[in-house]
């Protein structure tokens, strides 16, 4: 029999830990990303609790976390989630999915079930570190090119490329192409997650059960204009790339909302250039996040809404360029790890449903190879990516509960 109060006790205290001033670089917000001594820190937290339960640890090329209670070669099952933040972030995304596993082999141990698990804390996937979300798990399923990790990839903070900065953390990028090997052994893979919406609270929920994940297209549009002073240069005589932004922007919105089929468009970042209060801008870059669970769908609005500014900055003379970043085809679940969740779930008559995710998880790369599910627990108001993320440790050791009961079922069967 689970504990569950003492599991949620458990859970409640690595979460707040891992909120202390060694884990974050920013004293507002959880702020942590690859290579930094936050990270480190946080990474050896969980290394440290995973050894004491008897598991191997080691890290794949580029510094994700693989911590396994088998030798190699023997089956697992695969849990876990990214212990990395938004820049401005809260304690729960991602960190509260790895702390969940913890629990899970925790437990395991304490009720001598002796199933066969691997833990895995993927890098980067906010993005933070270098504006590539999902970066640990596009590596590993070699998903990205050697350039873009030499070259393309640069750090978010100081323009130098991954390459040079997985090397400076004592890691060995030119093996990345190895790292793919850590999912040999995975017959399962399962990552809880809290929600990042807020259906479950809305109704009455404390389990969400993954079914599939949505797609998405991430890309730059860059305008060019020309700098001019701001207030000697007459209205007719600019060439200002913040309108053709402005235009794109609500085009977005009727795009996104003309497609429908939970289709969603986001400008998230804005970089005029110089960034002057007194100068029109020489350029504009702008970020575009489009998704959605209809790949043709949230496509076409990448496609038309590029098309658009295009045409936007030519109608003012001016010209723009769209460069896609990267995008991942929207992600179906596996089935039998679907069932039993829902069967576990079922189990312990809490109330759950079944539910697609909106947002991005590495478990989209990890189910081109293992068959995959997640497991959601409700966030306070759906806040997340924000310092205001609050979600229950008590869900959370429900959810622990049932990761390791269908990991069980799923052995036994
Ligand atoms: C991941 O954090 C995402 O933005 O979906
Ligand atoms: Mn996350
Ligand atoms: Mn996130």
């Amino acid at each position: 029999m689970v504990d569950r109060e003492r599991s949620a006790t458990r859970i409640e205290r690595d979460v707040e830990t891992l909120a202390g001033p060694a884990y974050t670089l920013s004293d507002r917000a959880i702020c942590r990303y690859a290579y930094t001594d936050a990270y480190r820190a946080t990474l050896d937290y969980f290394a440290r609790a995973l050894a004491e339960l008897g598991f191997e640890i080691s890290h794949d090329p580029v510094g994700t976390l693989v911590a396994r209670n088998r030798p190699a070669g023997e089956p697992v099952f695969g849990i876990g989630s990214h212990c990395d933040s938004n820049r401005n972030g809260g304690r729960y995304d991602g960190t509260m999915g790895v702390v969940a596993a913890l629990e899970v082999c925790r437990l395991n141990e304490e009720l001598g079930l002796g199933l066969p698990l691997q833990l895995i804390s993927f890098l980067e996937e906010e993005g933070s570190g270098f504006g590539q979300m999902l970066l640990g798990s596009r590596i590993m399923l070699q998903r990205v090119t050697e350039e873009e990790l030499r070259e393309s990839f640069r750090a978010l903070d100081d323009g130098r490329s991954f390459w040079e900065h997985a090397e400076a953390a004592g890691h060995e990028p030119a093996r990345w192409r190895e790292s793919i090997h850590v999912l040999d052994d995975l017959t399962g893979w399962i990552e809880m997650h809290i929600e990042q919406a807020r259906v479950l609270q809305d109704t009455g929920k404390r389990l969400g059960i993954v079914t599939a994940i949505a797609g998405y297209v991430h890309a730059d549009v860059t305008v060019h204009g020309r700098g001019d002073h701001a207030g000697a240069t007459p209205m007719d005589l600019r060439l200002d790339p913040t309108l053709p932004l402005a235009e794109t922007i609500l085009e977005l919105e009727r795009l996104a909302r003309e497609a429908g089929k939970g289709t969603v468009g986001t400008v998230g970042e804005i970089e005029p250039a110089p960034g002057l209060i007194n100068a029109i801008a020489e350029r504009v870059r702008f970020s575009l996040d489009i998704r959605g669970p209809d790949d043709d769908a949230y496509r076409a609005v990448a496609r038309d809404v590029a098309a658009f500014a295009e045409q936007a900055a030519e109608r003012r003379g001016m010209r723009a360029e769209y460069a896609q970043r990267q995008t991942l085809a929207a992600t179906p679940l596996d089935d039998r790890i679907v069932g039993a969740l829902e069967q576990a779930a079922a189990a312990t008559g809490e109330p759950y449903m079944r539910m697609h995710s909106g947002a991005a998880h590495d478990t989209m790369c990890v189910a081109e190879r293992v068959p995959s599910a997640m497991l959601f627990v409700p966030c306070r108001d759906g806040i997340s990516h924000s310092p205001l993320e609050e979600a229950s440790p008590a869900d959370a050791a429900l959810a622990a509960e049932v990761m390791l009961n269908a990991i069980a079922a799923l052995q036994a069967a």
